[in-house]
């Protein structure tokens, strides 16, 4: 994290976790890339089954010796949430009068909506829809009790998973719970899944996106997001932008990655909010955050975005953000299913050129006169507009140069 101040001039970022963090590399599904991501993260645990196949024993797990059940626990229901939530207040182009909103409810809520007010009492607000969609989510298979649901399974000799071609194990041990792991047992991990094989399962939900417009420059507005019928968020804030150029300050964070994404055992999402409040106390007139890209570890994992947004949302209720796609945001939890092209947009709400969404989307703003580029380098899959597989396409390296060319 550092704080910058600039103005008048143009920024680009594209996801700098390799700079920054060795972590980065470490992620079971780094091996998405040419490798093999979910074998790859049994490679640092002894994983050995101690008893015939099928029936009670134990298994080594890390440094523990954990219990298994032959039957696996009943997955329990993910319980249904009205109540805004995964909160992300982000920069559109123009933030000198306008702001976006972006946040998740179980159901179709009628009458989402963001309220903007200049009063801390919320008196007179501007009322601004929602658009409400809905999508699928992923979350890990828990018990009645939250805690995640694992199973024992064949390994190869390099302790890489052995799974059927549709992805199921081809010889369970048992079936065991994160309740009996110990916190030190997560040093060797950079993702749950590298605990044992953990399955997701899908739950319908619904993201809300609101956009503030008409705003007054350098003004401080207060805002919350809800319905009258489900009640709405704590009250946030944030300044507009100035109209011309003007010193002002922002954080710079990045690689939140939430490794581990375990908040029963452990939880890198807490590091990050903890990051964040700290980030704020330092620099208290910063207008934004610039995040750099891998929010989370796993793109699929629902529980990460959950974690992440909410353990942060008294930090981004009062800060907009600006997000940067990072490898890590269209990450599944087994590298043979592919990316989540769909994840990094639909927990912001950032703005997409040219409707290009692959892994997140690229786009530029201004702030008090300074212009920022964010590109999007999941862009790099091969295609016609990317022969070579570059970081970003042909499409998105002209709108780059012409944005740039325009900015000056
Ligand atoms: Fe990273």
């Amino acid at each position: 994290m550092v704080e910058n101040q600039t103005a008048n001039r143009s920024l680009i970022a594209v996801t700098i976790c390799a700079l920054l963090l060795g972590g980065c590399s470490t992620s079971a599904n780094d091996g998405a890339a040419g490798g093999d991501g979910a074998a790859a993260s049994a490679d640092s645990a002894a994983v050995t089954q101690e008893t015939n196949g099928g029936h009670d024993g134990t298994a080594e797990i890390g440094s523990q010796t954990v219990e298994l059940s032959a039957e696996k626990p009943e997955v329990a229901p993910v319980a249904k949430n009205n109540e805004p939530n995964r909160i992300a207040m982000n920069l559109p182009e123009d933030p000198s009068t306008q702001m976006s909103f972006n946040w998740y409810t179980t159901d179709d809520v009628p009458g989402s909506m963001v309220r903007v007010s200049t009063d801390a009492g919320m008196a007179e607000p501007l009322e601004f829809p929602a658009e409400t969609t809905e999508v699928t989510s992923e979350y890990a298979e828990r018990d009645k009790d939250g805690f995640y649901i694992y199973a024992d399974i064949a390994t190869n000799d390099d302790g890489d998973f052995l799974l059927d071609d549709d992805g199921t194990p081809q010889e369970v041990h048992g079936y065991f719970t994160d309740a009996q792991l110990d916190r030190s047992n997560t040093e060797w991990t950079s993702s749950g899944s590298d605990l044992g094989f953990l399955e997701l399962h899908e739950v319908t939900e619904h993201t809300n996106k609101a956009t503030a417009t008409g705003l007054e420059p350098g003004t401080e507005y207060f805002f919350e997001v809800g319905s009258e019928e489900e009640g709405f968020s704590e009250v946030g804030s944030f300044r507009t932008s100035a109209a011309d150029s003007e010193e002002f300050s922002f954080i710079h964070y990045t690689d939140t990655q939430n490794a581990y994404w375990n908040a029963n055992v452990n939880n890198e999402a807490a590091y990050g909010a903890n990051t964040l409040e700290l980030a704020r106390e330092t620099a208290p007139k910063a207008l934004f955050a610039l995040h750099t890209g891998d929010f989370v570890e796993t793109a699929a994992v629902e529980d990460e975005w959950v974690d992440n947004l909410d353990m942060s949302q008294d930090s981004n209720l009062q800060l907009p953000h600006a997000y940067t796609p990072g490898n890590h945001d269209e990450y599944r939890l087994r590298y043979q299913n592919g990316k989540n092209l769909e994840s990094f947009n639909n927990h912001t709400n950032v703005p997409i050129t040219n409707d290009a969404v692959t892994g997140g989307s690229y786009y530029s703003f201004d702030h008090s006169g300074a212009h920022f580029v964010i590109l999007n380098t999941n862009d790099n899959k091969e295609s016609e507009d990317n022969l070579e597989q570059g970081a970003i396409g042909q499409e998105q390296m002209e709108w780059a140069k012409q944005d740039i060319a325009q900015a000056r």
